[in-house]
Parts: C-alpha cells; structure tokens; sequence
C-alpha cells in the first residue's frame, strides 16, 4: 500500500511516499532562514511558503519515489498542532488530490507522528508496550504506549517546551534561530563552570510533567547581571568562551531533567524501553546521556534516524497509514486543529 504523506504545520513544507515499511523518498523544504531574522518562526511568512512550495515539493517527492499519484492509495496529512495557516495548505491539498481522484484521506496528529517516527528506521524497530518521550519545538510530553495509536499520556510541560527553551537561551545569547543545533554545538566547546548553574525544575517528586521557563529566565538573569557589570567597566560583549559554558550548563540541566523523568516514568510504569522523538532528540548530548542511562539501569532506548527528528513527512505518511489499517478515517469536514492534543486511547 503506498501512502503519500504531507507536512505543513510549522516552518516545514513536506511530502512523502511510504509504503508501511519503507520510504520511497522524503522531500522537505524548509523556510527556517526566512524566519531567522525574526528570531522565530512568522506565522504569515511560514503560510506564504507553504503555498508557494508544496506543489514543487509534492511533485519531487513522487519523482523521487518513481511513483505517480494514481499509484497512491491513501493520502496521511498533518491536521495539528501547528499554525492554522500553515496546516491549511496541506489539508486543503490532501481534500483536493482525494476528492478529485477517489483516494480516502487521514489527519494525523503531529505529536504523535513524532512519537512514533523510530519506527521509520529500517533495522531496529521498537517493540511494545514502551514509554514515550516527544521533544521538539512545541511540545514536551511523556506517554506510555501500547501498540500503534493506543497510548496514554503521562505528563507534558506546563509551560515551555524543551526545545522552545533552546530556541530562547539562544536568543538571549544572540545565537541566532533555530537554538536547538546551535548550542549543542557551542556546549561542546564548553565546561563545567562553577560560577554558572541554572535552576532545574522537578514539580515535585512524583511528577511527570515539565517546566522549562524556571532555566530560561534564570539564564536571562545570568546573562543581562554579565551585560550590566560589562557595561559599568566599559567593555562590551560576552566573551566567547563564557557563551559556551551558559550553553554548557543551560543543556546540562535540561537534559538532566528529561533524564529523571525518564527514570521516574520507567519506575511508574514498570517500562524498561523508550522511545524518542521531535527536533530534540537529534541532540548529540541528549543521545549520549540516554546511552549512559541505558547502560546504567539496563533499558533500551531508540531514537528515531536524524533525518527524522526534525518535521518530515514521511512520520506522518508513516502513522497515517497504520491508523487507516486499524479503521480510522477522516473525511471533507477534517479541519486545521492549532491545539489539537493527544487523547488517550486504551
Ligand atoms: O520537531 P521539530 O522540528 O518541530 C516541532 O514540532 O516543534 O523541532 C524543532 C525544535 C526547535 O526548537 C529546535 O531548536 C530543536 O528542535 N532542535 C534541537 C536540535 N535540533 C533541533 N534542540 C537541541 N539540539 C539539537 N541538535
Ligand atoms: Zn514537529
């Protein structure tokens, strides 16, 4: 069954053909360097390009795949969360190419199409039932899973999500959008300082769920208190080196707080496999202190390829289809759902 999978919820303009086991390709065209002036994603702008792109994007994704759209038999599109104009372009494409050619479409959410994004990789695929950790731009969630869409929530963020978090502390530093990649690479270069550390904010020690603002504005505070005392002695600018160990013990606490609730969902659930996904889990550290974390309480983790972390069609054409086996269905009323949330399904 081939699925043609479409992506337009954010900064992304993608299409893809799948065929439930493997990917014939993945187009993605990104508007992320339109953004970067503003530092963050324009609404208005990300819409615009979507409009301009997607059909370039859809046509090389068939021609990549050497498939043509009669050969398509379903059509996955991402409905939400996202940007309502953003998500606009691919539904109205996805209604089009099934109403005109009699081909069934689906929405799909896109949480949960990066939660299950591992599954795309071509070896190594995870077995059930797992914890699930979602990470990216929007959201930061935990979920137990049982099977393909049969999943439950266990705790999510109460403010902002991690990787919204990256892309703060990088404004902050002047590092330019997106922060994500930019200071994993800069924290590389960077040590444990004694005179740096941030906050890192448990809810208590039960909780599963997250919050991220606590280390973003204590890394404001930090950084304006260094910009002030410059300023008085009449010297501009950070230093360098000083840059990378913020980015250095910024990532740290992040990720020692995504580490603990791993442990703590593990311990809650009884669970010893995890799975991750979203733009965050393409973090080199993140990937390294997972390893550690599975060494040292014999888990095992996976994470989805690198070229699936970031938003992609493929995911979506991915998870469409395995719902559509399992009897979901959309129809001409499917609408662009900016908050749709995950329900739990048992
Ligand atoms: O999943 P995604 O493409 O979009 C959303 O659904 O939000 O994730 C984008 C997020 C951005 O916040 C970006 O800064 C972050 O993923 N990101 C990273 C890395 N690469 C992307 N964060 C940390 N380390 C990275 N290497
Ligand atoms: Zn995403």
């Amino acid at each position: 069954m081939l699925t043609l999978g479409l992506e337009t919820s954010c900064d992304e303009t993608s299409a893809s053909v799948t065929d439930g086991r493997k990917v014939l390709s993945n187009i993605v065209s990104s508007s992320v360097h339109l953004h970067k002036r503003y530092g963050g994603v324009v609404p208005e702008i990300a819409s615009r390009f979507h409009v301009e792109y997607i059909i370039e994007v859809l046509s090389r994704s068939l021609k990549d795949s050497r498939k043509s759209l009669k050969d398509i038999r379903l059509i996955a599109v991402t409905n939400g969360p996202g940007l309502v104009g953003a998500l606009l372009t691919g539904i109205s494409l996805a209604k089009s190419i099934g109403y005109s050619l009699d081909k069934p479409f689906i929405g799909v959410n896109h949480i949960l199409a990066h939660l299950y994004s591992s599954f795309l990789n071509e070896d190594d695929k995870p077995d059930f039932p797992f914890i699930g950790l979602v990470v990216s731009g929007g959201h930061t969630a935990l979920f137990y899973c049982e099977a393909i869409g049969i999943q439950r929530l266990l705790g999510s963020t109460q403010d902002d999500a991690v990787g919204e978090a990256y892309d703060k502390v990088a404004k902050i530093l002047g590092l330019g959008y997106p922060g994500g990649p930019v200071i994993d690479q800069r924290a590389k270069r960077g040590h444990r300082n004694a005179a740096i550390s941030f906050p890192k904010s448990y809810l208590g020690k039960d909780s599963l769920d997250f919050s991220f603002s606590g280390v973003k504005t204590a890394v404001l505070y930090y950084v304006n208190n260094l910009r002030n005392a410059k300023y008085e002695r009449r010297t501009t600018g950070l230093r360098q080196a000083v840059i990378n160990d913020i980015c250095y013990a910024f990532q740290e606490a992040a990720l020692d707080v995504l580490v603990e609730k791993v442990i703590r969902a593990s311990e809650f659930t009884k669970s010893k496999r995890v799975v991750i996904g979203g733009g965050v889990a393409a973090n080199s550290r993140l990937r390294e202190r997972m390893v550690e974390l599975a060494v040292n309480s014999a888990m095992k983790i996976h994470f989805p390829e690198l070229k699936y972390c970031m938003d992609n069609a493929a995911m979506i054409g991915y998870l469409g289809e395995a719902l559509y086996k399992k009897g979901a269905r959309s129809d001409l009323y499917l609408s662009a759902e900016p908050n749709l949330e995950v329900v739990n399904v048992k």
